[in-house]
């Protein structure tokens, strides 16, 4: 039965080669005086800030360098401080998700005030954000299209979530020649988080028409395209297959949730620090192999589009072959298989079971998740249990 409910982006979506320029148009066309930049030490080595400067650079700007992986509150509240003093009345991020992410909670205190911790949930706040735009530099988040944004408290070693339609940038400038400059494991990481976002939407319980014919050509697109960005990554085309994949993957999330990959993954990163796209490569086989007695044949949809060979094979053989495919294609990257390497051991393991059964992702993960469930997945991506 199909059932849309409910489909809403509100972002103004600009893609293609040199798109940079939107950005000097929406400048002069809104009259904005002020900017505050938001991006990170990795971005400032590179080329990327001077390029956009040049469409910046007529109007009084601020840099904010400072945006950690896995990005503080901290980050937040010095980042408010130089919107302060800049008097900014445009945000830009430009970075990977840690950046836009930490653009987009700036943006909301500055309408909103207080500190980011205070709107933890969704739709805690009822004033729109200051106009944002946002250019992602990674293959990834597809955090430029959406509504949330997702912060760590240091103290609780909690990554928490602030959602709500007006959450979404009013802009997005999507320029694939801007992600040219990513590092192979960058993009691998990155990369597979888009596919997860991709899977985990196309398997959700809120998933409907339209973000299901969204996921699934996401999915087809990156696992057509991202071996050959990893490891021939100047090469623009496959720069483009990457980045629209990861749009699509956003907007067809957006509107979905994601599932339990992001509600363990979560966790890990606010703990051990492990980088998002790899805390979820690692745990997305072991929650695919979870889900599958849930919703076989949405697997096997996912096994086609990944390519497979599926002749005469069985709803149930399809499905296992999707994760089979998954997991070929993280190790052709070079993610690790699990999480050992990081120096994970099951120490922690209850916390973070706990903190993972308070995401709203895994109230729409297609097989129902107790506490035991994840304490098991936890265990098969630490290393050992099967
Ligand atoms: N808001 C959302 O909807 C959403 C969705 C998924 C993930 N996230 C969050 O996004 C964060 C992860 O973001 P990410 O995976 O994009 O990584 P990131 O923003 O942390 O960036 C990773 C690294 O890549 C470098 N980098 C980025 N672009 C580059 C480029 N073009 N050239 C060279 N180096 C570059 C950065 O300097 C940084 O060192 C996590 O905190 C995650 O929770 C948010
Ligand atoms: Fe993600």
């Amino acid at each position: 039965m199909d059932n849309l409910g409910y489909y809403k982006n509100p972002t103004q979506i600009t893609y293609g080669v040199n798109a940079l320029k939107e950005v000097k148009k929406i400048i002069d066309g809104q009259g904005i005086k002020n900017v505050l930049i938001v991006t990170d030490p990795g971005l400032m080595k590179t080329g990327l800030i001077d390029d956009l400067l040049q469409y910046v650079n007529h109007v009084n700007y601020k840099i904010f360098s400072e945006c950690q992986p896995n990005p503080t509150v901290s980050n937040c509240n010095n980042a408010l401080d130089m919107l302060r003093e800049v008097k900014a009345d445009l945000v830009i991020a430009i970075g990977g998700g840690s950046s836009m992410d930490v653009a987009k909670a700036v943006s909301l205190l500055a309408t909103n005030g207080g500190e980011i911790k205070e709107y933890e949930g969704i739709d805690t706040f009822n004033k729109d954000l200051l106009p944002l735009i946002a250019i992602p530099t990674t293959a990834g988040t597809a955090s430029e299209v959406t509504n949330f944004t997702v912060i760590t408290d240091e103290e609780r070693e909690y990554k928490f979530t602030v959602g709500g339609v007006r959450l979404a940038p009013k802009w997005a400038i999507l320029d694939p020649m801007v992600t040219l400059t990513l590092p192979s494991h960058i993009t691998a990481a990155t990369g597979l988080d888009a596919l997860v976002h991709a899977i985990e939407s196309y398997t959700s319980k809120m998933a409907n028409p339209i973000t299901k014919t969204l996921a699934r050509e996401a999915i087809r697109k990156i696992s057509r395209n991202l071996r050959q960005a990893v490891y021939n990554g100047d090469t623009l085309k496959y720069r483009d297959e990457m980045l629209m994949g990861s749009l699509l993957a956003g907007l067809a999330f957006n509107n979905t949730r994601l599932g339990n990959c992001h509600a363990l993954s979560h966790p890990v990163s606010a703990i051990y620090g492990v980088p998002h796209g790899v805390a979820n490569a690692i745990l997305i086989p072991h929650v695919m192999a979870f889900n599958i007695l849930a919703v076989p044949e949405l697997y096997a949809d996912i096994a086609e589009d990944m390519g497979e060979v599926l002749d005469n094979s069985t709803v149930m053989e399809k499905a296992y072959k999707a994760v089979e495919s998954v997991r070929k294609l993280a190790k052709d990257i070079g993610i690790p298989e699990s999480f050992e390497s990081f120096g994970i051991d099951s120490s922690k393991i209850e916390k973070m079971a706990e903190d993972a059964m308070l995401s709203g992702n895994i109230a729409v993960n297609p097989r129902i998740t107790r506490y035991d469930d994840v304490i098991r997945l936890y265990k098969q991506s630490i290393g050992g249990e099967k």
